[in-house]
């Protein structure tokens, strides 16, 4: 029996470049879920796709960031989300949306894991002298920057580059190589549930 191709949901809270890669690319996109009204919505409203805006009630101390969590898995349900890509979702989400979805969760990465993980991989590559520098696709874990690496590419390190320059080198080759991984990623799945469901020996 032929599977579905799985329904793909974006997570993403910024200028939503990578999403509008995502979306040049042809992926079908379900559903664009948003921690804050940003950019990225009118992206997602351009070109015809459900957005929801799951607001953060803080940013401070008091943040309950399990709670939270499951609001994000709650609307991805909603959504019937089956593969869920972060396109620079600005909040670090806990343990039950990886439980919901294990190993269904792709990142990318604007760095050479396991090299500058966190929020500020591009200044730290600087900081650090670093000569080259990247990005990284990987399967996001409840461990931040730490899952399984899918695809990689590297990125010179210019002399005068900051932040913002070097950042902008590093995302022209995220929108390549990103939805390419995406779109390989889902078809891996499909094909395994067809042949879990004995459509393929
Ligand atoms: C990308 O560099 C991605 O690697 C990081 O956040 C950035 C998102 O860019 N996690 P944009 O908001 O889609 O332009």
């Amino acid at each position: 029996m032929i599977a579905e191709p799985p329904r793909l949901g974006v997570l993403a809270s910024g200028t939503g470049t990578i999403l509008g890669a995502i979306l040049d690319a042809g992926i079908p996109v379900r559903a664009v879920i948003l921690d804050r009204v940003c950019p990225a919505a009118a992206l997602a409203d351009e070109a015809g796709v459900q957005t929801e805006v799951v607001e953060r009630e803080s940013y401070g101390d008091d943040f309950d960031r399990v709670a939270y969590t499951h609001r994000v898995v709650e609307a991805l349900k909603r959504h019937q989300i089956d593969v869920v890509a972060m396109a620079g979702f600005g909040t670090v989400l806990a343990s039950p949306i990886f439980e919901v979805y294990p190993g269904r969760i792709l990142n990318t990465h604007p760095a050479l894991l396991p090299s500058f993980k966190g929020w500020h991989a591009v200044r730290d590559a600087i900081a650090f002298g670093a000569k080259v520098t990247g990005t990284t696709v990987h399967i996001a874990t409840e461990e931040v920057d730490a899952g399984p690496i899918l695809a990689q590419e590297a990125v010179r390190v210019e002399p005068g580059d900051s932040e913002e320059t070097l950042h902008e080198r590093i995302k022209v080759v995220e929108r390549r190589l990103y939805p390419e991984t995406i779109r390989q990623f889902l078809q891996e799945i499909q094909l395994l549930e067809e042949i879990q469901r004995g459509g393929i020996s």
